[in-house]
């Protein structure tokens, strides 16, 4: 039996990998800004990664580090501290979470995204580290967020592999509970989709109607877009929950 922390295992994705670790017979500690007792057998511990402190007591006695926790900026510096009281604690296994194409979109979220993947493939700690494509859930939010405008903005050229939580919790309990890999293949949805058929699906479901407005991504990203690199065609794990079923899901 083991102890591990998860970070962010309040999260969106912790929420599915936490539970999953503890009936694996494990003891698991959850380190978020919010913590809180919820009488569920996990030990929560509220440290921001951000500026590190308490992460000393999080991090006493782990054997394995889930690191889930992450927000729109500043995941390297919150990153740093991790590895750092990893290090000093003697953690046997640091498993990251990154994102698909974080070395290839020149946009903020994925700079700051491929600073903490570099913090922990420098680490002495051993690592693994899964990138993986936007959830299921992601995919969701962004087109509803964009159909709250009367003009649906169309981007062309934009195509994502969403895949579904689930599968992402069962390749990191997977990951989680194996020997330190190095970076492992990513992990993509089961299909492949351009921008307007994720916007279309999400109207229908909802009955909602839009006109589309055309429009381009511009600068380098928008490049990178249009040229597939954000894609994982090739080599990728590929989830089994479809877009479809999670659609049907929400309705
Ligand atoms: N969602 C996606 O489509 C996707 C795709 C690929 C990779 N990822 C990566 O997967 C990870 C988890 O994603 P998610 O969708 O589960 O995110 P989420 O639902 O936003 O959850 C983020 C978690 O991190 C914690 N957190 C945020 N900032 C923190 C800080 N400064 N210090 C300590 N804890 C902090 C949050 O709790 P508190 O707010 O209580 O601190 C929460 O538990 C992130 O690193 C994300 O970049 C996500």
């Amino acid at each position: 039996m083991n102890t591990i922390l998860v970070t962010g295992g309040t999260g969106t994705i912790g929420r599915h990998v936490v539970p999953q670790l503890q009936a694996a017979g494990h003891t698991v500690r959850v380190l978020s800004r919010h913590a809180g007792d919820r009488g569920d057998g996990v030990e929560y511990f509220a440290v921001d990664l951000l500026t590190g402190d308490g992460l000393d007591r999080a991090t006493k006695g782990v054997d394995v580090i889930v690191h889930l926790a992450g927000g729109p900026k500043g995941d390297e510096i919150g990153t740093r501290n991790l590895v750092a009281a990893a290090e000093r604690a003697g953690v046997r296994h640091l498993v990251h979470i990154s994102v698909t194409a974080v070395d290839q979109l020149p946009l903020t979220y994925f700079k700051s995204k491929l600073g903490a993947e570099q913090a922990v493939r420098g680490s002495s700690v051993p690592w693994t580290v899964l990138r993986v494509a936007q959830l299921h859930d992601f995919a969701w939010n962004a087109v509803r967020a964009m159909a709250k405008s009367p003009m649906l903005p169309a981007p062309g050229g934009l195509r994502f592999q969403p895949v579904d939580v689930r599968d992402v919790a069962d390749r990191l309990v997977e990951l989680t509970l194996g020997q330190p890999q190095g970076l492992v293949p990513d992990l993509v949805g089961p299909k492949v989709y351009t921008m307007t058929e994720l916007a279309r699906d999400y109207l229908r479901a909802t009955g909602k109607r839009r006109l589309s407005l055309p429009i381009r991504v511009p600068g380098k990203a928008g490049k990178v877009y249009r040229a597939g690199g954000n894609l994982s065609l090739t080599g990728a794990t590929k989830g089994t929950h479809t877009w479809e079923d999670f659609v049907a899901a929400q309705v």
